[in-house]
């Protein structure tokens, strides 16, 4: 066997015996089109101005609510907003109280600049919260695929729910007793931002 094959197959087991992840799934699946699609995911802030297509925004929102959850409870609420009127509108509240976001000379609204926003809400005794994250990372992964962008957003929250806000918010006829949890903006992507780098070594396997 020659030097050049032999390294990889060394470090892979130095860091196994060391009880290390091991190297990632790039090397693990690099030819599976669902990891391709998962490593090549990043929060994108800029957006092209081309509006989502509804039917793609209804597999993604499709793909979230197969995701798995707790004794198929389906403890969420999904509302899909790509009605600039509301957009443009809200943000033009948040920025009366934060006038400086208007000094970034990217900003075009409160939800990193996307021409879309898929709101999501969970039961207020916290119960659903894993259910939702779940449900975000498959349309996170979904609008990946069919080449959007996305952002989690859990940032603008604390404005919706504000007195200021509260117009949007009932507009979004949210049930009793569900509060929103986070946003996704999604849009097609006006950057392509390098990974940011992630600690394998929280990662441990017991064997
Ligand atoms: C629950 C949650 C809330 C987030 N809130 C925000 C936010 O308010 N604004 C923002 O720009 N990014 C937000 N993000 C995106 C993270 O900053 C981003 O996922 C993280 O830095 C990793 O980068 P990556 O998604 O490009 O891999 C949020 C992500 C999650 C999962």
């Amino acid at each position: 066997m020659k030097k050049k094959t032999l390294l990889p197959l060394l470090l892979g087991g130095l860091l196994l015996v060391a009880g290390a992840a091991p190297a990632g799934a790039q090397s693990a699946a690099a030819d599976n089109e669902v990891v391709r699609t998962i490593m090549a995911r990043r929060s994108i802030r800029q957006y092209k101005a081309q509006p989502v297509p509804r039917e793609l925004l209804e597999t993604i929102v499709e793909c979230g609510i197969n995701a798995p959850n707790g004794l198929n409870k389906q403890p969420w609420q999904v509302r899909v907003v790509t009605d600039p009127a509301y957009i443009e509108g809200i943000t033009a509240l948040y920025l009366e109280q934060n006038p400086r976001a208007k000094e970034d000379k990217n900003f075009k609204n409160m939800f990193r600049n996307a021409p879309a926003v898929i709101f999501i809400a969970s039961p207020k005794d916290g119960s659903g919260q894993i259910d939702c994250g779940l449900l975000g990372g498959n349309m996170v992964i979904a609008a990946q695929s069919l080449g959007l962008g996305t952002c989690c957003l859990g940032g603008p929250i604390g404005f919706m729910k504000s007195e200021a806000a509260a117009d949007y918010l009932k507009r979004l006829g949210l049930p009793a007793g569900y509060e929103l949890l986070y946003a996704i903006g999604v849009g097609y992507p006006d950057e392509s931002p390098a990974a940011k780098p992630r600690d394998a070594q929280k990662v441990r396997f017991i064997d």
